[in-house]
């Protein structure tokens, strides 16, 4: 722990030391292997005379601490603001306790759309299974299960939405299209798991398929997430650019990294409208902090993302061909040392002493920019389709109910009974998404938790009076009705999915 928060110290030292005309660019240095690896970037950042002034702030592990629930003090909120880049080392979050992540928080609060995720083979230096593998990842970075609402319901039941927008997909989407005409990249993959969410992933992958067809010179392909992530782990270098909603990025990005040759190696721009923050694919890794033998890579190749987005290319070109040098001298981490491959193992402080001993003037560094090339969200694209026409059709009641033997039928026919001169009608009850009344099957297995559906006699618009009705009727029959969901159409197209049967 003493070392962690001496190499904290040491970290912000250099991150003190003045380079001409610098761009101000908050850092923070983070947690677990954090300050190391922070220490490691500053140094090389500063050897390489990058025109960027790092000026720290404290986020995260310690900041929760000391009573910032959000782990980010006004500070801290002040400077990035101001300076609108950040350089983070990875953050702990705590678990339990009402503690948000820093890292969700920060890119949901800045607006940072898009998480870029470049994840590339260093074959022949370091070893991996897949030499050719050159993929970007271009994940959503705002919505999805990441919103961070979730609810226990019942005893035995919790619940975590998923959001997904239109102008949240669309934005991703066509950012990952432009980065790929950027990079001159052929193919860009969409991954979504939309035969099971049709709603939500459906959205994603119909906003990808519009989208598309704005780049004819692109060839545009839908897999289901599953199917895609086997492919992706089993035959990475049959893809380019991969755009996915936040999850499954965050997954794909954290595997592809791996096989590319190892976790410590990937960097990572979260991107939005004027605000950028850099930061390595891999988390804090507190098995191994403080020991001195984290690769500093993932850390460093989003400072090079960073230079480069910041214009200032010959550092950044600099920077990257002294840290392919020193790997291609064997000289490795313990993440990717290979006895009788790798020459000789370093731990992050010598790594980086190599890598400063190889920096070279600007004119000598070989050029390898293959997926370092930023492109600009065009501003007159379509954001949205005219408002539909919103009708309100019916409501989904769930409710708490744990009695007599939790049998489906005397629960139905309860229900049934509240709904009596009623405009709603009882349409099925499901738990956990399968249809127990009518008709279900003895078989199936019932928790405490219950989803009515109640629908308007052929789909017609209902006040929603009628509803406020309905649950008053749930309170004086003693039902504990847990929340509700309005099943809504637009444009006559129901905005919810059929339950079974229905
Ligand atoms: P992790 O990525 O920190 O570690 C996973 C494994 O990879 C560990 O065995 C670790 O030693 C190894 N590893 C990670 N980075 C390495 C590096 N640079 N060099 C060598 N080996 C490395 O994932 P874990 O353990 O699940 O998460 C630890 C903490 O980090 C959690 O509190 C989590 O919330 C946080 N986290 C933070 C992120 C961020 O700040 N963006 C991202 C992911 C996790």
């Amino acid at each position: 722990m003493d070392m962690a928060v001496n190499t904290r110290n040491l970290a912000l030292q250099h991150a003190l030391v003045p380079v001409r005309q610098a761009r101000p660019v908050a850092l923070a240095t983070g947690d677990g292997i954090g300050p190391e690896i922070s220490e490691a970037v500053c140094r090389v950042l500063d050897a390489a005379s990058a025109t960027v002034r790092l000026v720290p702030v404290s986020i995260g592990e310690q900041s929760y601490r000391q009573g910032a629930s959000s782990g980010i003090p006004d500070e801290a909120w002040q400077a990035i603001r101001s300076h609108r880049v950040l350089l983070k080392g990875p953050i702990t979050t705590p678990q339990g306790g009402g503690y948000k992540s820093v890292n969700v928080t920060l890119r949901k609060a800045l607006g940072l759309f898009a998480n870029v995720r470049p994840c590339r083979a260093w074959h022949p230096w370091v070893q991996t299974r897949h030499p050719d593998m050159d993929v970007l990842i271009v994940r959503e970075n705002e919505e999805d299960t990441y919103a961070g609402i979730e609810h226990r319901q019942t005893a035995e039941v919790t619940q975590c939405l998923k959001l997904i927008s239109a102008p949240g997909s669309q934005r991703v989407i066509r950012y990952a299209f432009e980065l790929a005409r950027a990079q001159g990249r052929r193919r860009v993959h969409c991954f979504t798991k939309d035969n099971i969410m049709k709603l939500t992933d459906g959205l994603f992958h119909d906003s990808f398929d519009r989208i598309a067809r704005d780049y004819p010179e692109i060839d545009a392909k839908h897999l289901i997430v599953d199917i895609g992530t086997a492919l992706l782990a089993d035959r990475p270098e049959q893809f380019d650019v991969i755009v996915c909603p936040n999850l499954y990025g965050d997954i794909i990005s954290d595997l592809a990294a791996q096989i590319s040759g190892s976790v410590g190696l990937g960097g990572s721009a979260n991107i939005g409208d004027g605000f950028a923050m850099f930061e390595a694919v891999h988390g804090s890794a507190p098995d191994i902090a403080g020991m001195d033998v984290a690769n500093p890579s993932g850390l460093l190749l989003a400072a090079v993302q960073m230079l480069h987005y910041l214009g200032d290319h010959a550092s950044a070109r600099r920077i990257h061909a002294a840290w392919r040098a020193t790997l291609a001298d064997g000289l490795h981490t313990a993440d990717i040392f290979r006895p009788g491959h790798s020459q000789d193992l370093l731990g992050t402080r010598d790594f980086t002493t190599a890598i400063i001993e190889r920096l070279q003037p600007a004119a000598l560094a070989e050029i390898d920019d293959a997926g370092l090339a930023w492109a600009d969200l065009p501003t007159d694209w379509p954001r949205s389709s005219p408002k539909p026409n919103k009708q309100l059709i019916g409501v989904d009641v769930f409710i708490d109910y744990d009695k007599f033997g939790r049998d489906p039928i005397r629960l139905g026919r309860r229900v049934e009974a509240l709904t009596e001169s009623s405009e709603l009608s009882l349409t099925l009850i499901t738990n956990r998404g399968v249809r127990v009344y009518p008709q279900g099957l003895p078989e199936t297995r019932c928790t405490d938790h219950w989803r009515c559906r109640f629908r308007s006699i052929h789909d017609q618009p209902v006040a929603h009076r009628v509803i406020i009705d309905l649950l008053a009727r749930f309170e004086a029959d003693g039902l504990d009705v847990i929340k509700t969901e309005n099943l809504y159409s637009f444009d006559g197209k129901p905005g919810f999915s059929q339950g079974q049967g229905e």
